[in-house]
């Protein structure tokens, strides 16, 4: 499958000043916060070392300490499960990843996804961008047999799972009916996150109180990702759950670029989304890092603006505004990869979503008026995928649309884009885009690799390790204390659940 029309590109030429003369005072302001249009040239001789060293990370079977830890198996990873799939159908981790879908979407009817951060984030984000807006309202004939999806154990966050088990408890009262069984996608990589294992737990205990504790359907309809080792695999395992119908999330991909392995690519697949698009947006997106040169490259361009961005014009945080509210869950997961990425050693930008034009009427004053600390990335999506709405004619203008009636949405859509953009840039506020000729699998693949790949490139310019995630474990550390350093008793009235099923 080539689609090659659907190429994502990234325009940042607002970030770059037009030099000093004649003097204005806007000019005065551009030097000050945008790149100087000299600065770029003598970094793409960095950027092509920074790309062959990125590169070869890419092999190294024993890292030196200086490295780790590296976890760079997601650049190849897109190729690598398209052409398994090629070669071994059913028997590769794709195959496996369709057939495990296909059972939950032949007899369920809802099926809830669990993991936190990395494990839920991808998922989470494309099923908002991709999935209908009204997905879980729509009958099951509008969605196609597509389950309705629901995400939990990001939390521990009592009331939202309490009405999750609520939900399921009074609309799925038949296990005999296909449209009232629901399943479980459980993801962690590490088997041992607690906000997901608590949350499996009390889930498994309602699939076993609704299909009855020895009941095949918790070995059919639970399916476990995890890694290689782990104590969700043990689980899994002790639970009665066959080998092959556990995916893995390889030892080589970290938590938050792994959105292609089976953690995002199985509840893609039970969404009915083309996941071998998704697959071939990323490869495409990997190729053209590898083998273009700075001007086609939009991983080395969104890298190289951002950096110098950050490090240099001192813009210390970093919108992504997004042109949809589909997108907004992408911003929630570039805001981790980036953070846990990046946000080392007193370094690294802070990440924001905003979604446009929705904020420009809450954050828009202070992202034109406020601290000059940001650069903002807009999302936009040039086509959208269903035929414009009109303004249109009516009897009463007092509302003074008529003069716009043959107008559409997307045409008021990319007015308020070319005004957001012109009055910052009036200001010398920088501003780049990054736009997707339309939202499909295939092109959300590309945006998603490319992110994760400039990441990476980022890291190696600000000298920052863009694996591992240290800061994240002194919570745990301290969590785990605190639950040990008193009695192992509920605190307040307590949900009468099912035991040790
Ligand atoms: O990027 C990461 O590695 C983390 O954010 C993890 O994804 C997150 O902590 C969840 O970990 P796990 O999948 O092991 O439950």
């Amino acid at each position: 499958m080539q689609l090659p029309d659907e190429n994502i590109e990234f325009d940042y030429k607002r970030l770059v000043a037009p030099g000093p003369d004649p003097w204005t005072p806007l000019a005065e302001l551009q030097a000050q916060h945008l790149i100087a249009a000299d600065r770029l040239d003598p970094l793409r001789a960095v950027l092509n070392a920074v790309r062959g060293r990125v590169a070869a990370e890419r092999d190294m079977l024993s890292p030196p300490a200086d490295l780790l830890p590296l976890q760079a198996g997601f650049i190849d990873l897109p190729q690598k499960m398209l052409d398994a799939y090629r070669r071994k159908g059913e028997n590769s981790e794709l195959g496996r990843v369709n057939r495990l879908a296909a059972r939950l979407k032949e007899n369920c009817d809802r099926v809830v996804v669990l993991g936190i951060g990395g494990s839920y984030l991808g998922a989470k984000a494309l099923f908002d961008a991709l999935c209908h807006t009204y997905h879980n309202e729509m009958p099951v004939k509008m969605r196609m047999g597509r389950p309705r999806m629901y995400f939990d154990g990001n939390n521990a966050d009592n009331d939202p799972l309490q009405d999750l088990l609520e939900l399921l408890e009074n609309t799925c009262v038949e296990p005999d009916l296909p449209e009232e069984r629901w399943g479980v996608v459980v993801v962690s990589k590490s088997g041992g996150t607690l906000e997901t294992a608590a949350a499996y737990r009390a889930v498994r205990a309602e699939a076993a109180k609704f299909y009855g504790p020895k009941s095949d359907w918790l070995k059919q309809l639970i399916v476990p990702v995890t890694g290689p080792k782990s104590k969700l695999r043990d689980l899994a395992r002790a639970e009665g759950i066959a080998d092959d119908d556990i995916p893995t999330i390889p030892d080589d991909v970290g938590g938050r670029y792994s959105v292609f392995t089976p953690a995002g690519l199985l509840p893609a697949a039970v969404m009915g989304l083309d996941v071998r698009a998704l697959l071939l947006g990323a490869a495409a997106m990997t190729k053209r890092f590898l083998e273009e040169p700075f001007e086609r490259n939009p991983v080395l361009q969104y890298a190289a603006v951002n950096h110098l961005m950050t490090t240099e014009a001192k813009k210390s945080t970093r919108v992504l505004a997004v042109w949809s509210r589909k997108l907004e869950s992408v911003g929630f997961w570039y805001d981790q990869l980036l953070s846990e990425s990046l946000g080392k050693f007193g370094k690294g930008a802070t990440p924001v979503t905003a979604v446009y034009s929705r904020d420009l009427h809450s954050r828009g004053q202070q992202h034109q008026d406020g601290a000059r600390d940001k650069v903002i990335n807009n999302l936009f999506v040039r086509t959208t995928k269903h035929p414009a709405i009109l303004v249109g004619m009516a009897d009463r203008n007092e509302d003074d649309l008529n003069g716009i009636s043959r107008k559409g949405l997307p045409d008021i859509q990319e007015a308020a884009f070319r005004g957001a953009n012109q009055a910052l840039a009036d200001v010398a506020r920088p501003t780049a885009d990054i736009v997707l000729p339309q939202l499909t699998e295939h092109t959300v693949g590309q945006l998603m690799q490319m992110l994760m790949l400039a990441t990476v490139v980022e890291g190696r310019l600000a000298n920052t390790n863009p694996y591992g995630q240290p800061g994240v474990e002194a919570y745990k550390r301290n969590m785990v204390a605190a639950l040990k350093a008193t009695p192992n008793l509920p605190k307040g009235e307590v949900r009468d659940q099912a035991k040790g099923v």
